[in-house]
């Protein structure tokens, strides 16, 4: 095989490997959550103070359902806005386990 060949076969498997195009929770979470609810799930971020986001890793702040955090991220609670237009019912299930791993 010559490497012009092997690299192509190569960017194949890349593209294939490539996340579908919502990525992953962590990504997202990076991109839209983190800025108020902390990197670490704190909310100790200058946005999280503000809007009083809960500490996402004691058990005291994740005193909240399952159904009540999907229901939180598509329709919006308090200071945070909801994310129906992007973010999908499913995926907000994701970002509630996401969430969940914050607590050791
Ligand atoms: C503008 C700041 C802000 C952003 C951005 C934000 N949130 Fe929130 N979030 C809040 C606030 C404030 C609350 C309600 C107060 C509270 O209880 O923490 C909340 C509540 C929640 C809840 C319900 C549980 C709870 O603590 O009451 C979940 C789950 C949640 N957010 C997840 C997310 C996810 C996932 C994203 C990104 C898609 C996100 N948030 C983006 C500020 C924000």
């Amino acid at each position: 095989m010559n490497w012009k060949l092997q690299a192509s076969v190569l960017s194949a498997a890349l593209l294939i490997a490539a996340p579908a195009a919502f990525g992953d929770a962590a990504e997202l979470y990076g991109k839209s959550c983190a800025s108020c609810h902390g990197k670490d799930g704190k909310g100790d971020s200058v946005m999280g103070k503000k809007s009083k986001a809960r500490d996402y890793t004691t058990a005291e702040g994740q005193k909240w359902t399952d159904e009540e955090g999907v229901k939180a991220i598509l329709e919006g609670k308090e200071k945070m806005k909801g994310y129906k237009e992007k973010v999908t019912e499913a995926e907000a299930k994701e970002l509630v386990a996401y969430i969940r791993k914050f607590k050791k």
